[in-house]
């Protein structure tokens, strides 16, 4: 009677488990996943994808940032799995330090990336998967600029942050794509528009597109030619041997420093980084022969001033004094002085007083005039196309300090009135947007 009875219960509890273990797994759609995790295997169960393994990227920092450019024109020659977990692992990934590979703007992390393949995706940073949005192949209608196998949605959540410093973290996702996409030979350009292109995907209310990044591999081969024509004032840029993945996985940021002064190579790598002009010139176009700079700009403008503060004074980075280099004329780039003397304890009252014991700010400075040309985008409404500029360039100033064995910050700017009389520049006209304190 009694084994009759533990029989009889042992197939009620085997069929509960059974029942609900699958009902669970299936429900939070883990299982295929959890099965396929040491496989590193591309996995469908309908909701999660898991990545392979990103590829070390071992070009070194510097050259991806010489190789920077906008590729348009794509071939229809698919991107592999782990090319596209290469990529994104660069844009946005999380580290083993549990750190993304971008830096807080603001105190907080909002970017989101919608992956657009045959169907809708979203990246998940936590966990290196794709994850099941949307059934249907928007990619040409959200990538409508540039047909591409891939195109990447950079979105930021309005819970988090405000639409100028969502930008700017999309401005340091972007030049992860940029520079991973490159060093593996595939091509990308930021697209934005005034009415983001990914909202026929149909976000949730909270997140809101900024721009739009294909990827695939370019019709026209990347084709530089290395001529370092500078005048330059300042020291030769050199490449380290630091590697993309590598610079990617040690930026960190810091808010104190060791040293009160940083060397004149530290400051010119770090001020080319932040604005200047690659020493490659591109010749992959046979019509037009350019330098590329460090960084996109919307409408090709280029309207930032780059300023850098030490113990000493205040300069201005003059990164090209012939803004044209078709025929492969010189760049005459150098720090011209605007102030004498130690003023980096007003700027930290402007911003955070933790900043005021760094031996370097470098300080993008928006040229509101030069927002205005055959499009005026000079407005305060649209001011978030120019934060993504200020975001990309404050994240190559910290790879780039990454890579000399320094650390920084970004830090946004409480009193842009007091900056902007500290630069003596004329408020109405300028539009100081980050500080960037950097030091060992
Ligand atoms: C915020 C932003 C928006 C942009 N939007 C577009 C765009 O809609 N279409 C496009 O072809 N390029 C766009 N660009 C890319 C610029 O045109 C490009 O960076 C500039 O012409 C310089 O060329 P380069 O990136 O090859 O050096 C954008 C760049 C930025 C930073």
């Amino acid at each position: 009677m009694k084994r009759k009875y533990f029989v009889k219960h042992a197939i009620i509890i085997i069929f509960v488990a059974i029942f609900f273990g699958n009902t669970i797994s299936s429900t939070l759609g883990i299982d295929n996943f959890l099965e396929y995790t040491n496989k590193n295997d591309y996995v469908t169960n309908n909701q999660e994808f898991l990545l392979p393994e990103p590829k070390h990227i071992d070009m070194v920092l510097e050259e991806t940032i010489m190789r920077r450019m906008s590729m348009r024109n794509f071939t229809d020659e698919p991107v592999t799995d782990e090319e596209l977990s290469t990529v994104l692992w660069a844009a946005y990934g999380l580290r083993e330090d549990g750190n993304y590979t971008v830096a807080k703007i603001n105190g907080s992390h909002s970017v989101l990336i919608y992956v657009l393949l045959e169907d809708v995706y979203k990246y998940n940073p936590e966990n290196h998967s794709l994850v099941f949005y949307k059934e249907g192949d928007y990619r040409d209608i959200v990538g409508w600029q540039y047909h591409a196998p891939v195109q990447l949605g950079l979105c930021w959540n309005s819970d988090i942050a405000d639409i100028n410093f969502g930008s700017a973290e999309c401005g340091a996702v972007g030049q992860n794509i940029y520079f991973a996409a490159n060093s593996i030979g595939l091509g990308t350009v930021i697209t934005a528009q005034l009415e983001p292109a990914i909202e026929p995907v149909g976000l949730p209310v909270n997140e809101k597109g900024m721009g739009v990044m294909p990827i695939g591999h370019p019709v026209i081969d990347y084709n530089f030619v290395n001529r370092p024509l500078f005048i330059s004032l300042l020291p030769r840029i050199k490449f380290s041997d630091m590697a993309l993945t590598t610079a990617l996985e040690e930026r960190k940021e810091v808010t104190s420093w060791n040293s009160d002064s940083i060397s004149r190579k530290d400051l010119s790598h770090l001020v080319w980084a932040s604005y200047g002009y690659s020493f490659y010139i591109d010749k992959s176009n046979s019509n037009v022969v350019k330098r590329h700079h460090t960084l996109p700009s919307a409408h090709g403008y280029y309207p930032f001033r780059i300023y850098s503060v030490t113990k000493s004074g205040i300069s201005r980075y003059i990164y090209g004094l012939f803004k044209i280099d078709f025929i492969g004329l010189p760049i005459v780039s150098f720090l011209l002085r605007i102030a004498n003397g130690d003023k980096r304890s007003e700027i930290a009252d402007a911003t955070d007083s933790f900043v005021s014991n760094a031996p370097l700010f470098i300080i993008p400075v928006l040229e509101i005039e030069k927002t205005i040309d055959w499009d005026d985008l000079s407005d305060e409404s649209v001011r978030w196309i120019w934060y993504y500029e200020a975001g990309a360039s404050a994240h190559n100033v910290l790879l780039q300090a990454t890579s000399r064995g320094l650390s920084g910050n970004i830090v946004s700017i409480k009193n842009k009135e007091a900056i902007c009389s500290i630069l003596k520049l004329d408020k109405e006209k300028f539009d100081p947007m980050f500080v960037i304190p950097i030091g060992i």
